[in-house]
């Protein structure tokens, strides 16, 4: 056995799911870019919180709510070290992507806008990255542009230069794609928009499990991620924002732990990170979330990088020997997704057949229905890798596919 097979047997053991069976068969869980499964850790961090000090944070002077509100802090430190923020105030506690990108599209955006402004988008975005700017651009009568892409899926830059004109009044861009797996050049988009005065989001909801981030490194603005994509819990999510920035913007929702002080005449809002953080938040998420960052780390993203690397190109190296497969989104700096056609089979019959077989994957437009239109395809078949994910699988779904031509032909 080589080291590396040791160490996906050691990894694997840490998450329980992948040794059951589906339908009699082993699980191969190719469906990563939805949603990671949990290591041990992340599920037993959960439980803890439950079992010995669940309680309502911030508020409580008794010793479960001073334990909980430990954790959940600890949590938001480790984060802030993960993607080393100047301080643990920039990292805001959300439920995701989408809502991290509505935020800041209300509270920084659209308050800067005015008619005529535009807003600049690529055209391989994430429905979440699209539709929050359509609804301040129909409220301010702002204009939503987008960056055209390439037949390999890849973003054209001299189109992104040309585009970034004084009416440009911030750029919204995604770090990896989701339907094609295309890494942009995120420093570069960074760098070309911030020499105009344009401020920078990044939707690193399909990056921050394979790329090791650095915000300061980057230079963006804002950027949001989800924690299900990063092995930790759904409902839970990250806004990073530039202290300046968040600093200045409006509350996004009003209620409890966002305020200092309220009367009805006025109210004072609470200082960062909390005044985006109305309401009892989701505490056991950001606990969880918190304790899936502490295992990615221990993994360490040499390993991630070089196996998810290899896993990418030995899948797309053995799917394109497959005749009637086509692969769509080939570009030069991918992560591991690969998203596929056959010939005459419809992506939900190949999903359906591959799940006989135990095989999980996702089809349909991965929720990008511009890029479906863009590669004049209805859907496709996705199947996206992590780091647990291994080679045999691989073969396992190429000889499922097999079959599934073989019934349709
Ligand atoms: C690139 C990208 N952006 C945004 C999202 C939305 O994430 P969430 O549904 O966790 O908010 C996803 C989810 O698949 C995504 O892949």
């Amino acid at each position: 056995m080589s080291e590396i097979d040791v160490k996906l047997l050691e990894i694997r053991q840490d998450f329980p799911v992948l040794n059951r069976l589906v339908y009699g068969k082993p699980l191969v869980y190719l469906d990563n870019a939805a949603t990671t499964q949990k290591p041990k850790c992340v599920i037993s961090a959960i439980s803890d919180y439950y079992l010995n000090y669940n309680s309502n944070i911030h508020r409580g002077v008794h010793r479960l709510s001073q334990e909980a509100t430990d954790e959940y802090e600890k949590s938001r430190k480790f984060i802030k070290e993960f993607i080393n923020a100047n301080t643990a105030s920039e990292i805001i506690f959300t439920r995701g992507t989408t809502e991290g990108i509505n935020l800041v599209a209300h509270s920084f955006v659209r308050p800067r806008l005015k008619e005529g402004d535009e807003i600049l988008i690529t055209h391989m975005e994430h429905h979440s990255n699209i539709v929050p700017w359509q609804i301040v651009c129909e409220e301010t009568g702002a204009q939503l542009r987008v960056v055209p892409i390439n037949d390999a899926g890849e973003l054209i830059f001299e189109e992104y230069e040309k585009m970034l004109t004084d009416k440009v009044k911030f750029v919204s861009v995604v770090y990896v794609s989701n339907s094609l797996g295309t890494i942009n050049p995120i420093e570069e988009i960074i760098k070309k928009a911030h020499s105009k005065g344009i401020p920078v989001l990044v939707d690193a909801a399909q990056s921050i499990q394979h790329i090791k981030i650095d915000v300061r490194k980057l230079g963006c603005d804002f950027l949001v991620f989800s924690g299900h994509k990063i092995y930790g819990p759904t409902g839970i999510g990250v806004l990073y924002g530039k202290q300046i920035y968040l600093e200045k913007m409006s509350p996004y929702q009003g209620g409890g732990d966002m305020i200092k002080s309220v009367s009805f005449e006025r109210t004072i809002y609470n200082d960062l990170p909390y005044k985006f953080e109305a309401g009892t938040p989701n505490i056991e998420g950001a606990i969880g979330l918190g304790k899936a960052i502490e295992y990615v780390s221990q993994i360490g993203f040499d390993f991630i990088i070089e196996h998810e690397t290899q896993l990418l190109k030995y899948a797309q190296d053995k799917l394109s020997e497959i005749d009637g497969l086509k692969i769509i989104g080939n570009a030069a700096r991918k992560a591991s997704v690969v998203s596929f056609v056959l010939d005459n089979v419809h992506p939900h019959d190949v999903g359906t057949m591959l799940d006989v077989d135990g095989i999980a994957v996702r089809t349909g437009h991965h929720c990008t229905e511009p890029i479906m239109r863009r590669f004049e395809v209805p859907a496709t078949t996705r199947a996206s890798f992590a780091f647990y994910n291994t080679k045999q699988e691989i073969d396992v779904l190429a000889q499922s596919i097999q079959k599934v031509i073989k019934m349709f032909s």
